[in-house]
């Protein structure tokens, strides 16, 4: 399959605050699952951008390079809208900021005790679990909610969109630099052990802790569970039908593109343009202050 190079896209979603803790139509227990894998990604996005910008001056193929360029700006541009969105969260009570905090340093801790080489074995194996995610969030719109909030609804479809598209580079990265041995090959699989094993418990403990800060879950717990299993493992859920398509990173011959869905490119800059003249209140001060404080964040990104 052709390279596909990334494009960087300044998406404007406005999210409306008063829905954050309840946007998804399946409730507030499915809200926070998906809340949860947001503050994951400020400090999360950080380690994937870090793991392969370590290795740019080590890859050759000019495309690729190009490719690494707007894998970073992409991955820099989501940190921007979750932060905003996080934020939010923060404001109604959640303890967001406080979750996100506890990330930086897990990840920055795990960062110098694993070395260079097993960050980018773990960033490439998440990076497997979103392009799984992704797919689920395109391919049904049950995922997100067909009458779900549609500003949430939104940071996801596109933040998915732009996953697919870049699901490759960190993936490509790996393979040019990493010489084709039976210990590189053991550390590819161990990755996605050694990153399964972290981001489970996290995205649970993460989830736990919204639910229970959230007065309007009290005494909906058991039918709020239930949601959640059932958008994860239930008929048509996100994980459901993509056991084999997880599995498939154990395989020699995997590659993200062999699960061909780049169909779903040619959708994303009808769909930007689509969300981006959709803004209903583009001179929001605290839209503007969170991109202003990302600004920095967004240029170097881009260098
Ligand atoms: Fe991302
Ligand atoms: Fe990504």
């Amino acid at each position: 399959m052709k390279k596909i190079i990334p494009v960087r896209r300044d998406v404007k979603i406005n999210l409306d605050e008063s829905r954050v803790n309840n946007w998804h139509e399946a409730g507030p227990h499915v809200t926070h699952f998906f809340n949860a894998l947001s503050v994951l990604f400020p400090a999360g996005e950080r380690l994937f951008m870090d793991s392969v910008r370590a290795f740019k001056d080590q890859v050759q193929d000019p495309d690729l390079k190009k490719a690494i360029t707007a894998f970073i700006g992409q991955e820099a541009l989501h940190s921007r809208e979750h932060e905003e969105y996080n934020e939010m969260m923060d404001r109604s009570g959640a303890p967001a900021l406080k979750l996100d905090r506890m990330l930086w340093n897990l990840l920055g801790g795990l960062q110098n005790v694993l070395g260079k080489k097993m960050a980018l074995a773990g960033t490439i194996a998440l990076e497997h679990y979103t392009a799984i995610m992704a797919n689920a969030v395109l391919s049904d719109p049950n995922v997100t909610g067909k009458n779900s909030d549609e500003g949430f609804r939104q940071v996801w479809q596109w933040h998915a969109y732009e996953e697919t598209e870049h699901k490759a580079v960190a993936y490509d990265v790996w393979n040019e630099v990493m010489p084709d041995n039976v210990y590189n090959r053991f550390i590819r699989r161990f990755g996605m052990v050694l990153a399964s094993v972290i981001f489970w418990p996290v995205v649970m403990y993460f989830h736990a802790r919204l639910v229970f800060a959230d007065p309007n879950t009290k005494g909906k717990h058991a039918q709020g569970y239930k949601a959640v299993a059932k958008i994860l493992l239930g008929k048509g859920g996100i994980f459901r039908n993509a056991i084999s398509d997880f599995f498939d990173y154990f395989r020699a011959d995997f590659h993200p593109w062999m699960h061909d869905n780049s169909a779903f490119l040619d959708e994303i800059d009808a769909f930007v343009a689509q969300v981006n003249k959709a803004m209903r209140n583009p001179n929001d001060e605290v839209k503007k202050a969170v991109r202003a404080r990302m600004a920095k964040n967004v240029a170097a990104a881009a260098a």
